[in-house]
């Protein structure tokens, strides 16, 4: 058993998401079995291809990426609020036109334009529900989904933690809510005390715009139906 080292400046509010990655790379540099480490890591990736076509020459560039977390959108292209994670998902998948803003490096056309990305700190807590078990063939066709792997997956996930986040953007305070895969109910961290609670408490993350201290889901975990254990 090997014992893990960390600081964190006990003051400082990080990002739930940012300390999951500096936690995962941490504890991926103290496992000495290489095995270990890259089953760990093909277990806990997301790999996305991203296939940009180019609207002048229709030259396809496939882009293959592993990511711990998919960075969803909360807000449609009109800028209206989204409701489900159905719909968040939808429209991180949905195809993209690139255009001035955000332009893409054609080989072919040996072009590229500049880039702008604005990331704003602003903390979001309108209602999105999100299903304890989710059917990703609802999401993306099957073509589209695993388009690599022989196994055959029925594309079911289901929802085995919510981090939630309580507070402003700055400043606050993260719980977490686990489903026990032993007892199959659902238990509440909050800091040193632990608790059991129940599906319509996990609900109340869904968020409420009227609460401005209110918890809101943060990062969820769904965990691949029958998927095996280490
Ligand atoms: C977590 O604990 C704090 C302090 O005891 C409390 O104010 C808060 O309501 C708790 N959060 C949840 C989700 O139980």
């Amino acid at each position: 058993m090997q014992c893990i080292f960390c600081f964190f400046l006990v003051f400082i509010l990080y990002d739930a998401s940012q300390l999951f990655l500096i936690l995962w790379n941490l504890i991926k540099d103290q496992i000495t079995s290489p095995e270990l480490a890259e089953h760990l890591t093909r277990l806990y990736s997301i790999q996305l291809q991203e296939n940009t076509v180019c609207q002048e020459c229709f030259l396809e560039t496939k882009k293959d990426s592993n990511m711990l977390m998919l960075p969803l959108p909360m807000f449609d292209f009109d800028s209206q609020p989204l409701r489900t994670l159905e719909d968040a998902l939808h429209l991180f998948f949905a195809p993209v036109l690139l255009t001035e803003k955000n332009t893409f490096h054609c080989e072919q056309c040996v072009k590229k334009t500049s880039c702008l990305r604005v990331r704003v700190t602003k903390k979001v807590s309108h209602s999105l529900s999100f299903p304890p078990s989710l059917d990703f063939s609802q999401i993306l066709t099957p073509e589209h989904y695993c388009p690599d792997t022989q196994e055959k997956d029925n594309g079911l996930y289901d929802l085995f933690a919510v981090v939630a986040h309580s507070g402003l953007a700055d400043f606050g305070h993260y719980c977490a809510y686990v489903w026990s895969l032993t007892e199959h109910k659902w238990f509440c961290f909050n800091d040193s005390s632990v608790c059991q609670v129940s599906w319509e408490d996990v609900k109340c993350t869904y968020g409420r715009s009227s609460l401005r201290w209110g918890e809101t889901a943060y990062l969820l975990v769904y965990l691949k139906r029958n998927c095996k254990q280490l």
